[in-house]
């Protein structure tokens, strides 16, 4: 039920671990299945997102997609980054099962807790990136309206 890359991710994830000092950190959890994800970001005076890690308590399907949501904002803008949706990483991912899409939304939200971190303490503005929200339950509930 879970695609190879999916496994592979899940198997072998990619940037796993902290960055010390880093540019912006972001942690959100959902509270209905307890997990929790954390993302750090080390970005450049030119604003590109240099590195990125993350640590999560979470299930499979949030470790794979964080490992792929890391992997795809590494290198690029931040406000590139912001782009880079739960559906972009599950559509790279090769898609999920549908109990599991709202895992995905962790790591989304994790990133943007993480940009959110960096302008704060770097005073800037990001265009269109908004308060994260620490529990993503809310968001989760929208989301299986469809
Ligand atoms: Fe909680 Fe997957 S079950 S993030």
């Amino acid at each position: 039920m879970y695609t190879e890359k999916v496994m592979d991710h899940f198997e072998n994830p990619r940037n796993v671990g902290e960055i010390a000092d880093a540019s912006g950190v972001g942690t959100v959890g959902n509270a209905k299945c307890g997990d929790i994800m954390r993302i750090y970001l080390d970005v450049d005076d030119n604003q590109i997102i240099r590195d990125v890690k993350f640590k999560t308590f979470g299930c499979g399907a949030a470790v794979a997609t964080s490992s792929m949501a890391t992997e795809l904002v590494k290198g690029k803008s931040v406000q590139e980054a912001l782009l880079v949706s739960n559906k972009a990483v599950m559509e790279a991912l090769d898609g999920l099962p549908p109990v599991k899409v709202h895992c995905s939304l962790l790591a989304e939200e994790a990133i943007h807790a993480a940009l959110w971190d960096y302008a704060e303490k770097h005073d800037i503005k990001i265009e269109g990136l908004l308060k994260p929200k620490l529990d993503i339950h809310e968001e989760e509930e929208e989301e299986n309206e469809y």
